[in-house]
């Protein structure tokens, strides 16, 4: 009898909008693995109970967005002290006897893409700046640090969030205010988005980058548009943007990699598939 094919998926609630479905999919045929990836849309009373089923139904593993990210962490039997650290999880497998292994592969795709898209940057070289204080900021704070960045200039909106993240994240972590920030930017070898500022149909990031050096680079998490107004600004500045679809892209590869057994390229195709999608 012929092995069923293996199988990965995203859950979340709603589903409707993930992009993970096109870009597994995009990778499964590339590398012509007969498994399949799919959206379950998965209710916050259901997780438990889902989580429990899938491994016996031929899940090798699955990714985790909204609303259920910190949830699964006390679901697992393992979680990694990325996952941890962060205090949420992206990327679930499923090993012998349905164990349940969560991780968090958001803070390497952030470096990754940051690496990929600005070949001469590395962590160690000056001060990164962080703007906005949620859980995409703590996912590459902690990337940052372990990274080997020598101090995070944090700045959020709502001041207590930041502080949060430097009792979290200790001492290399520096709260600015807010309206301050513009103020810091002297120094920073990195300045990250994570705020919503500058998605469509948001606000854009008013920051003004006259103080920035023109050899930071500027990377943004939004990616829809891709060329927010800050990476606009920054770009005419002279300084190297990322943006951030490629954070996205190179989040999902780790758990491909595990559950399909090809570690995936990211490139050229991967990104066109997934925005023709
Ligand atoms: P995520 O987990 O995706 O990072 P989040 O927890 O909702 O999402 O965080 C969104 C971030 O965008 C926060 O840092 C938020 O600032 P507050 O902590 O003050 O809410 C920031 N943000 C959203 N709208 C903003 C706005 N109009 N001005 C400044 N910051 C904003």
């Amino acid at each position: 009898m012929r092995e069923a094919p293996p199988l990965a998926g995203v859950i979340g609630y709603p589903i409707g909008h993930s992009k993970s479905p096109i870009l597994h999919g995009h990778w499964l045929r590339r590398y012509g693995i007969s498994g399949h990836y799919v959206p379950i849309e998965v209710a916050p009373a259901d997780l438990a109970e889902t989580l429990q089923t899938l491994p016996r139904l031929g899940f090798k593993g699955i990714n985790v967005t909204l609303p259920h990210k910190e949830n699964v962490l006390a679901m697992a039997d393992k979680v990694s002290d990325r996952a941890a650290l962060i205090g949420a999880a992206n990327t679930i497998t499923f090993t012998g006897h349905g164990k349940i292994q969560a991780d968090n592969t958001d803070g390497v795709g952030f470096l990754a893409n940051v690496k990929q898209g600005a070949p001469g940057w590395n962590a160690r070289g000056a001060p990164a700046v962080v703007l906005g204080a949620g859980g995409a900021a703590r996912a590459v704070i902690s990337a940052l640090l372990s990274d080997g960045a020598p101090e995070v200039i944090l700045a959020n909106r709502t001041r207590s969030r930041a502080e949060d993240l430097r009792q979290a994240f200790g001492a290399k972590v520096h709260v600015v205010d807010w309206g301050q920030v513009g103020a810091h930017l002297t120094e920073a070898g990195l300045l990250v988005n994570t705020t919503s500022l500058g998605m469509e149909g948001n606000g854009p990031l008013t920051l003004s980058l006259e103080r920035l050096p023109t050899n930071c680079v500027v990377t943004d998490i939004v990616y829809a548009p891709l060329e927010t107004p800050l990476l606009r600004d920054a770009s005419a500045r002279g300084c190297v943007s990322v943006d951030g679809l490629g954070m996205l892209l190179h989040q999902a590869a780790p758990g491909f990699h595990r559950w399909f057994g090809v570690a995936p390229e990211v490139d050229q195709d991967l990104r066109d598939a997934v925005l023709g999608g």
